[in-house]
């Protein structure tokens, strides 16, 4: 059975048609957005993690009708135009990926994290990305990366000197 769902989807929006059987992720793919990846499949790594009205959500376990009304972020929506978002900039400056694959979805979350907690301690930054797995093991690298984006963030989005 199909149902239409209209959604703000990355700053858009967004009027989708979707089966009321089939994941949030299934249907993002299917839209060309391609960061929203599926590892696991079943809400372990969070490599598929979105922001849905700011929350980070596994897109994999989420049901595509319920996303009728909500605000829906993937990676794809945080850059303005050329210019990265700081959390992407300070990813890039720390270095904190290896082959990137769970880099989306670390982002979202941390972009969860910083909007309810500016200036969190690392072992606040750990808690909080526990469900997003690195299996490159980039861990010390990511939590730097998130540290640099909270003071970029209170900075008003500048690299500090
Ligand atoms: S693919 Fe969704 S949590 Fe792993
Ligand atoms: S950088 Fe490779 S899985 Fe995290």
């Amino acid at each position: 059975m199909n149902r239409s769902v209209s959604l703000m989807l990355n700053g858009r929006e967004t009027a989708l048609e979707v089966r009321t059987d089939e994941t949030l992720l299934d249907v993002l793919r299917r839209q060309g957005l391609r960061s929203v990846r599926e590892t696991c499949g079943i809400g372990m790594c969070g490599a598929c993690t979105v922001l849905i009205d700011g929350r980070p959500i596994s897109a994999c376990l989420y049901l595509a009708p319920l996303v009728d009304g909500a605000e829906v972020l993937t990676i794809e929506g945080m850059a303005r135009r050329e210019e990265l978002h700081p959390i992407q900039r300070a990813f890039v400056e720390r270095m904190g990926f290896q082959c990137s694959y769970c880099t989306p979805g670390m982002i979202l979350t941390a972009k969860a994290l910083l909007a309810e907690n500016p200036e969190p301690s690392p072992d606040e930054i750990r808690e909080y990305l526990s469900g997003n797995l690195c299996r490159c093991g980039s861990y010390l690298k990511i939590i730097e990366s998130v540290q640099l984006a909270a003071d970029l963030l209170r900075a008003g989005g500048a690299m500090p000197a």
